[in-house]
């Protein structure tokens, strides 16, 4: 009679039907709960030469049935390796010398081969910086005129050893260009905080990503370096394995909830197949101050993912030596902020955060405070109803009993 099955999937048709709008805020609660499931999850530096600095971060991630293995390193660009397996027991093997040569090609292995349910890779390849002085902000996509950019693979990394905490499960790599001819990173250093999960949950500092314990968060963060310019704009090209001719898919979500990442409504993310593969998921948002809130958020831009030509990136030696010789790669460019809001230049700071993970992205559920206000605004006219029918029924009731009276 309505039709309400085919046309109620949109959700301004629903708006209108409490009953549906809480049979879909219901059906979205499973998801909060899914990340019950947890990991014995174990962080190990791989001991390297004596004298190469120790750069070179296994997190393993043991479940009932299956391993994960994230392998963050620096020897070149920063990288991770992912790779999923069905098995508690696979394990990592790393050939340093074999690593280390001008062909490092099997100098990395998960084992048993045949475990393995997929895998791929994330690159860091440069650091970039724009001119943002002459951009109105209605041209804002386009953040500037660019600065020649820092390759991350000449950069040098510290001893990842000392930061490594096995409580919170993180580890940072610290680093500087190892040629600073203009002296920008004499007070400065690009850091890449990684922290990985044995349950799901979701940290206290905004953007608050909900992780699970398939994720490794990243928080990558610019401090101190000197811009070049006075209204510097700043940026991360992140290359990853094409698979075939194609892209990974890169999708963003919108949400009427922004409880989590004040006046954040999009969430983006990177597919590396149809679902359950792996995903890179992360907030268009970065922020200017350790002080993290709604005046210190710069907007985040990526660029479209698209095919890159292996010799016009910088090369990471850990990719290479886990799937040997690629063509395939894909790369895009993530900038932050616009030339009139708050940016690096306010504290000359600059911090993004962004998760990998392995089976399907954590969704958001609507946050507590955004259900209540629905609860709150579908709530209110049901009262109305409810105590306007009971006004009628009580003045229709009045005039009834006079009458009997009578
Ligand atoms: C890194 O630090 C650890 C602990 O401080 C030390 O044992 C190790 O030798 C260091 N490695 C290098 C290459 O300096
Ligand atoms: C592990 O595998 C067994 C047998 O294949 C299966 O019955 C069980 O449900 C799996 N457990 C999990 C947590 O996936
Ligand atoms: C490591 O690789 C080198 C050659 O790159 C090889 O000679 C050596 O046997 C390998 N070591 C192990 C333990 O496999
Ligand atoms: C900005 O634009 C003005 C006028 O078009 C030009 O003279 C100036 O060189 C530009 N500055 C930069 C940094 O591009
Ligand atoms: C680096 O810090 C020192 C001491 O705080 C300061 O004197 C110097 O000017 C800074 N250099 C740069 C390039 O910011
Ligand atoms: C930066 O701003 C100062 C003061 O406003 C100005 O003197 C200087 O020329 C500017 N520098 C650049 C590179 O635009
Ligand atoms: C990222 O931006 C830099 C500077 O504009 C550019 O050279 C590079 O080609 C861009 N990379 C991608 C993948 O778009």
């Amino acid at each position: 009679m309505c039709g309400c099955g085919q046309q109620c999937w949109g959700w301004g048709n629903c708006a209108a039907s409490p009953m549906l709008l809480l049979s879909l805020l219901l059906s979205t609660a499973p998801f909060a709960l899914r990340g019950e499931d947890t990991r014995q999850v174990s962080l190990e530096v791989i001991p390297g030469w004596p004298d190469t600095p120790q750069n070179l971060l296994h997190v393993r991630a043991v479940g009932t049935n299956s391993t994960l293995h994230y392998v963050w390193g620096t020897l070149g660009p920063p990288a991770v390796v992912l790779v999923a397996t069905n098995t508690p027991h696979s394990t990592l093997s790393v050939n340093w010398s074999h690593l280390l040569s001008p062909e490092p090609d099997g100098g990395l292995m998960v084992l048993p081969k045949d475990s393995i349910q997929f895998s791929s890779a994330l690159i860091f390849t440069r650091l970039l910086e724009f001119d943002s002085t002459n951009v109105s902000d209605t041209a804002a996509k386009a953040p500037g005129k660019p600065y020649p950019p820092y390759s991350l693979a000449k950069f040098s990394w510290n001893n990842i050893t000392d930061s490594l905490d096995p409580t919170t499960l993180t580890a940072t790599f610290q680093g500087h260009p190892m040629n600073d001819a203009t002296r920008a990173f004499v007070n400065g250093s690009l850091a890449f905080r990684v922290q990985a999960f044995s349950r799901s949950s979701r940290p206290a500092q905004s953007p608050r990503l909900l992780h699970t314990a398939d994720t490794c968060q990243l928080e990558v963060t610019l401090v101190g370096a000197s811009p070049r310019g006075n209204r510097s704009l700043f940026g991360l090209e992140v290359a990853t394995l094409g698979r075939g001719p194609d892209c990974p898919l890169v999708q963003e979500q919108h949400s009427i909830d922004d409880e989590y990442a004040p006046a954040v409504f999009q969430l983006d993310q990177l597919l590396w197949g149809s679902l359950p593969t792996g995903f890179v998921q992360w907030r268009p948002v970065a922020y200017s101050q350790q002080q993290r809130g709604r005046e210190s958020a710069l907007p985040g831009h990526a660029s479209p993912l698209h095919p890159t030509l292996a010799y016009s990136l910088p090369q990471s030696p850990i990719v290479r030596a886990f799937f040997g010789p690629q063509n395939n790669f894909c790369a895009f460019n993530v900038t932050f902020g616009t030339s009139t809001g708050p940016g690096y230049w306010d504290q000359h700071y600059l911090s993004w955060s962004m998760l990998v993970g392995v089976g399907s992205p954590p969704a958001d559920a609507l946050s507590p405070l955004v259900l209540g206000i629905m609860a709150v605004a579908l709530g209110a006219p049901g009262l109305i109803l409810l105590g306007g029918g009971l006004f009628l029924l009580l003045r229709h009731k009045r005039p009834l009993e006079y009458e009997s009276i009578n």
